[in-house]
C-alpha cells in the first residue's frame, strides 16, 4: 500500500518520540511491503520561533494532503508567558479544528507492568479495558473567549450543538459494538446547560439508532471516583472536550504511566491525527530518555483507524507488549536498568521487522 505520513515532532520531547516513529514506520513498510512516504512539517513553539505562527500554512497544507498527520507534542517555558500574543497550544487547537477531527479516541488497558507502577491496586486493575472518546472540537476550548472590564473579568463560553454531539455519539456506538457494547456518558447535567443537552441527543441516538447499546450517564464529579475505585466496570466512556481532557490525564495513572497512552484524534475527512496523550515534558527534554511507546502506540491507532492496516496495527502492539515484558523500561517505568529513548525504539522495530 502507497501512503502518506506527516510527522509534526513539535516541540520538548515530541521531537524525541517522532524519531522513534520514523525508524517503527520504516520497519512496517519493510515487514509488509509498503511504501510510505514521511513528510515533516513545523507546529507549536518550534513554529513560533521559525515563523511567528504555531501552525504555518505549509503545515495545515501538509497535513491535508496525508494519510495521517502524527504528532509529538507541542509548548514548553519557553512559550508560556500568559501575555504572549501566540501560544503553542493554539497551533495544535487550530489544527485539530481544521482537519475536523472531532472524536479523540484514548484507549487505556493497562499492560501488566504497570501494575508495578501504578498507585492503585493491582487487584483493581485486572480486566481494565477503557475507551475514552473525546469530544474534540466543541465546548470551552473552541467558544468564545475574552477578558472585559479591563482585564479583571475573563470568561470562555462551552456551546455544542445537536449535531455535534450526534455524529461523535454515533462514533462512540460503533466503536462500542466492536467492544462489549457498553457506554457510560460523562456530564454534569445537575448545574450546566450543555450537559443537558448532551444528555438527551445521547439517550436518543443510542436510543433509537442504537437499541443494542447498554449506557448510563454519569456526573463527572462522581466519575473522577469511579474510575479509581471501580476501573474494570467501564468499557467506552464519552464525554465533552474539557471533561475529556482531565479524565485522560485521570485514567493515566491506572496505566502506571503517560509515556504508555496514545490516542487517536478522527472526523469524517481523509487525515487523522494521532499522538501520544502527554505533553513536551520540558523537564526532560533534550536527555534521550523519553518513553517512546505511548507514540509508537499511536503509529498502531494511524494504521488501524486511517490505513485499515489492522494486521499491521497489532504486530505493532505485540512488538510493545513484549518490549515491556522483556523489561525493555524507560526511567518512567523503572528505577533500575532504564534503556534510552532510542533503545526503546530500536526494540520495537526489531520485533517488527522480525514478526511472523
Ligand atoms: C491533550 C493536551 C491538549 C489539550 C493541550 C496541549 C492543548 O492536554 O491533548 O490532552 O488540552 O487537548
Ligand atoms: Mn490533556
Amino acid at each position: 500500500m502507497k501512503a502518506t505520513f506527516t510527522l509534526l515532532p513539535g516541540d520538548g520531547i515530541g521531537t524525541e518520540v517522532i524519531a522513534e516513529a520514523r525508524k517503527l514506520l520504516a520497519a512496517i513498510a519493510t515487514r509488509f511491503n509498503h511504501d510510505f512516504t514521511l513528510k515533516e512539517a513545523l507546529i507549536g513553539g518550534a513554529a513560533i520561533d521559525a515563523s511567528g505562527d504555531p501552525l504555518p500554512p505549509e503545515t495545515i497544507a501538509l497535513c491535508e494532503r496525508a494519510d495521517a498527520v502524527l504528532l509529538g507534542a507541542v509548548g514548553g517555558p519557553k512559550w508560556s508567558d500568559p501575555n504572549a500574543p501566540v501560544r503553542p497550544e493554539q497551533g495544535l487547537l487550530k489544527l485539530r479544528a481544521t482537519l475536523g477531527v472531532y472524536a479523540n479516541l484514548r484507549p487505556v488497558a493497562p499492560h501488566p507492568v504497570a501494575a508495578k507502577h501504578a498507585p492503585i491496586k493491582a487487584e483493581l486493575l485486572q480486566g481494565v479495558d477503557l475507551l475514552f472518546v473525546r469530544e474534540l472540537t466543541g465546548g470551552a476550548y473552541f467558544g468564545e473567549k475574552g477578558r472585559e472590564r479591563d482585564g479583571q473579568v475573563a470568561f470562555d463560553v462551552s456551546r455544542y450543538s445537536v449535531a455535534e454531539v450526534e455524529r461523535v455519539t454515533r462514533r462512540a456506538a460503533q466503536l462500542a459494538r466492536g467492544r462489549r457494547s457498553k457506554i457510560t456518558h460523562v456530564d454534569k447535567a445537575n448545574v450546566l446547560e450543555t450537559s443537558r443537552l448532551w444528555r438527551s441527543v445521547v439517550t436518543r441516538v443510542l436510543g433509537e439508532e442504537f437499541p443494542d447499546i447498554e449506557f448510563e450517564h454519569v456526573l463527572v464529579d462522581a466519575m473522577t471516583m469511579y474510575l479509581l475505585h471501580r476501573p474494570a466496570s467501564f468499557d467506552v466512556i464519552l464525554t465533552e472536550n474539557l471533561f475529556g481532557d482531565i479524565l485522560t490525564d485521570e485514567a493515566s495513572v491506572l496505566a502506571g504511566s503517560m509515556g504508555l497512552l496514545p490516542s487517536a484524534s478522527i472526523g469524517d475527512g481523509k487525515a487523522g491525527l494521532y499522538e501520544p496523550i502527554h505533553g513536551s515534558a520540558p523537564d526532560i527534554a533534550g536527555k534521550g530518555i523519553a518513553n517512546p511507546y505511548a507514540t509508537l502506540l499511536s503509529v498502531a491507532l494511524a494504521l488501524r483507524h486511517s490505513l485499515g492496516l489492522e494486521d499491521e496495527a497489532r504486530v505493532v502492539e505485540a512488538a510493545v507488549s513484549q518490549a515491556l515484558d522483556a523489561g525493555v523500561l524507560t526511567h518512567d517505568l523503572t528505577a533500575e536498568g532504564a534503556v534510552s529513548t532510542s533503545q526503546a525504539g530500536d526494540y520495537v522495530a526489531a520485533k517488527v521487522r522480525d514478526a511472523g
